[in-house]
């Protein structure tokens, strides 16, 4: 199945209204030619399709489907798709050179479990996914905005969570990880608030061993920072 462009949906006016506050900074990153030729050249075959409404929908295949928000430079999500070829996986990513890396790697691999999108997952989950109609959500290592007046700017919040616990199907899971302990604090307190998901006994102090490590985690090691990671079960049946 061949998509039209890796570019995600453009907020509509009203939706540019709501939501002003970003949790990313789009920088003009500069990209090789090699990632330049990449998001040209494979983008269109990792994209989803333009009428796609349900994130499952852009695979022929019906089997479970996770979802990896914020995954930078693909590191984690290409070593999954591998490592779990019975499994579906959408990685969504805004920093263009990043995604430029990510479909290099898909491509030397052949992976054809993964589609991807370039746009901020907030509008991307809005646009193509229906209730109940995710089987995970990883997100490893989100921009934890250390300063109390950029609080604002991470993805975890209250509603963000909310819609998370609408799109994970009853059973399903939330898998996230951070280095920055005052944001592992944060995650607690807003997910564990939600009464869609149930901690699973954690914060983990140890990487679980499905986790691949990604290239942020291992900044993030290189600073001497604890690595957490927080296990959801969405709950109900
Ligand atoms: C600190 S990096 C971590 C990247 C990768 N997961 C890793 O561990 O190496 C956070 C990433 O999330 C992306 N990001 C932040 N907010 C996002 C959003 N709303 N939608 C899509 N990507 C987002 C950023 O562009 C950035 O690449």
């Amino acid at each position: 199945m061949s998509g039209e462009s890796i570019d995600g949906p453009t907020p509509g006016r009203d939706e540019k209204r709501l939501r002003r506050i970003r949790s990313f900074v789009r920088r003009p990153g500069r990209l090789t030619p090699a990632q330049k030729a990449a998001l040209e050249e494979l983008g269109p075959r990792y994209a989803l399709p333009d009428d796609c409404r349900n994130l499952a929908d852009a695979f022929e295949r019906k089997v479970p489907l996770v979802v990896e928000i914020g995954c930078g430079n693909g590191q984690a999500l290409i070593a999954m798709a591998e490592r779990e070829p019975e499994k579906n996986f959408v990685g969504i990513e805004v920093h263009e050179p990043g995604v430029g890396r990510l479909l290099q790697g898909l491509a030397e691999k052949g992976l054809d479990n993964v589609r991807v999108v370039m746009a901020d997952a907030v509008d991307v989950l809005a646009r193509h996914a229906t209730p109940g109609s995710i089987d995970e959500v990883r997100i490893y290592f989100p921009d934890p905005w250390p300063k109390k007046r950029h609080h604002k700017r991470r993805l975890i919040q209250p509603e963000f969570v909310g819609q998370l616990a609408l799109y994970i199907r009853p059973g399903g899971l939330l898998h996230l990880a951070t280095d920055w302990q005052p944001y592992c604090e944060w995650m607690l307190e807003v997910i564990d608030a939600e009464e869609g998901f149930v901690r699973l006994d954690h914060p983990l102090t140890e990487r679980p061993e499905w986790r691949p490590r990604t290239h942020f985690e291992t900044r993030g090691a290189r600073k001497g920072h604890a690595i957490a990671d927080l296990l959801y079960r969405r709950a109900g049946r």
